[in-house]
């Protein structure tokens, strides 16, 4: 396998999952700057981690921006998928939504795809096996994902994850 040493990753899912925090706690052991896009409704952010620069492009999720997101999907090699795992009320709308990214025309190759079954420190949030049997991640054949829990405000579980995600794309 050729080594990349730069990577675009998309980071994906609804409003207020919990994106601009997790990509947040990555930057803050480096000094990068971000590019605010406010009238398009997504940010550009650099990080370096696990010997890659990341260029990460956080998405908005809400409601109106989010068929920005397909824009983006020809020129990247990872995907970021953050579910805040205590909303439960909006599973069935993480559900279609991911449905549409999963059967999206510029995202038929195998792009690997990790969940952050994020704010696993919130009493009512659901686990990893629990979210990913209500979102039947198990159908996803064509591509390679994970799913870990994280908390986006002490950096638990963010390392692992992205790990694999590299590990994946290098
Ligand atoms: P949009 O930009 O609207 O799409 O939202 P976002 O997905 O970027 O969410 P953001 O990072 O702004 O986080 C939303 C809220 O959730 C903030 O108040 C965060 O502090 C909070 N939050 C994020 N991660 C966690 C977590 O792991 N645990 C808890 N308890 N709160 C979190």
């Amino acid at each position: 396998k050729i080594k990349k040493d730069k990577m675009t990753i998309l980071v994906l899912g609804l409003n207020n999952s919990g994106k601009s925090t997790i990509i947040n706690h990555f930057k803050k052991s480096n000094d990068q700057n971000a590019i605010m896009v406010p009238t398009v409704g997504f940010m550009i952010e650099q990080f370096y981690s696990m010997g890659v620069n990341i260029k990460a492009i956080d998405m908005s999720g809400a409601t109106r921006y989010r068929n920005l997101w397909e824009h983006q999907f020809k020129n990247c090699q990872g995907i970021i998928y953050v579910i805040d795992s205590s909303d439960r009320m909006r599973f069935v709308v993480i559900k279609d939504e991911l449905d549409l990214v999963l059967q999206h025309p510029d995202l038929s190759r195998s792009v690997p795809i990790l969940f952050y079954g994020n704010k696993s420190d919130l009493e009512d949030s659901l686990s990893s096996v629990k979210i990913a049997a209500a979102l039947s991640l198990e159908n996803i054949k064509e591509k390679p994902w994970h799913i870990c829990s994280s908390n986006a405000i002490s950096g638990e579980g963010l390392g692992e994850g992205v790990q694999w995600l590299v590990q994946q794309i290098r």
